[in-house]
């Protein structure tokens, strides 16, 4: 059972193994990654291979600091605005790559970019401090399957693949990083996710174009998000959207106070409307309610935003045609 408490000693042994070419898997503060040593080929492969992941879909490089990921790729100064900004912390940053930086092509699937993070979880942290190597680490579940936000989902998805799970409990935003692709001045957002675009905005002063907006109309060229499959984010049961009734045979994934009378099971994302507690709330929610074996899983209507835009966005590829 890999299965264990973030110890000090656990960690220690939890970063040889990685140094070792094995997997570790570990708590961050959006959800649990599957990480390997990102310098090390044969050690990345084991990645795509216990995933079950598209060879095309390169990973985030995971370091402990700026310093760290000034290493492996180019900052132009609006990406360091950014990085001194929000880092450690929720922000993927998708950049070009130093030549010069060791990490192993199989993470970048070949791109003349690298997604870098620096997470802001302590036992990432001491992890990474431990191992002194960048870690490469796509969330922790089966492709296509819902992200792991506790430890008994990546066990539950993967089994005894990892040599170790950390246990670090839930995770607190429950929803993947947001990545900006900060490579050129104009940045533009290829995932929505925990940390809200207009903070970013903030920031830089200028507004962050969203990928469907950044497509060349000349040439109808999309910007690269190779990971941005249309069905993801899937749980067993199939997603109905935007509810106002429910079926018979049906689970309810409600938000808000007023929820429609449902005698089947209902898991209420927040009785308040809060969004940020309904992301933090939604991907275990999700595989509690298929657990129960519905029919379907009736959604209701989530506003679009703030944190709705990356709830929204993952409900809408859980519900896409497999
Ligand atoms: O919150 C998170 O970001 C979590 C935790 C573990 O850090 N990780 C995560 O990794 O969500 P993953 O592999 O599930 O999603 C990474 C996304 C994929 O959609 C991938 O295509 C995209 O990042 N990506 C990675 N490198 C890229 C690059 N060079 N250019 C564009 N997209 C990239
Ligand atoms: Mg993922």
């Amino acid at each position: 059972m890999p299965l264990v408490k973030p110890t000090p000693e656990n960690i220690a042994a939890a970063a040889e193994a990685l140094r070792l070419g094995e997997l570790v898997a570990f708590p961050t503060e959006t959800v649990y990654g599957l990480g390997a040593d990102a310098t090390n080929s044969r050690a990345v492969a084991r990645v795509f291979e216990a995933k079950g992941r598209p060879r095309f879909n390169p990973l985030i490089a995971h370091v402990a600091d700026l310093a760290s990921a000034e290493r492996i790729a180019y900052f132009p100064p609006h990406a360091h605005k950014l990085a001194e900004a929000f880092w450690p912390g929720p922000l993927t940053l998708v950049l070009r790559r130093r030549p010069t930086g060791k990490i192993s092509d199989f993470v970048t699937v070949g791109l003349e970019t690298v997604a870098v993070r620096v997470p802001a979880h302590p036992v990432a942290s001491a992890l990474l401090a431990a191992a002194a190597i960048p870690i490469a680490a796509p969330s922790a579940n089966r492709s296509g399957h819902v992200s792991p936000t506790l430890a008994s989902h990546v066990y539950d998805d993967l089994g005894d693949l990892p040599a170790f799970i950390l246990d670090g409990g839930p995770t607190a935003h429950g929803l993947e990083s947001t990545i900006l692709d900060a490579s050129e001045p104009d940045v533009v957002q290829l995932r929505a996710g925990a940390l809200d675009l207009e903070a970013t905005e903030r920031v830089l002063g200028t507004r962050i174009r969203r990928a469907a907006e950044a497509v060349d109309p000349a040439t109808g060229e999309r910007p690269i998000a190779p990971g941005q499959l249309a069905s993801h984010y899937a749980p067993g049961a199939p997603l109905r959207l935007d509810a106002t009734d429910l079926r018979p045979g049906e689970a309810l994934l409600a938000l808000g106070p007023d929820v429609p009378r449902h005698a089947g099971p209902t898991i209420n994302l927040s009785p308040t409307g809060d969004l940020v507690e309904a992301g933090a709330n939604l991907f275990a929610a999700l595989r509690a309610l298929d657990a129960a074996h519905p029919t379907a899983i009736a959604v209701m209507p989530i506003p679009d935003t703030g944190i709705g835009e990356a709830i929204n966005d993952r409900l809408r590829r859980g519900a896409a045609p497999r």
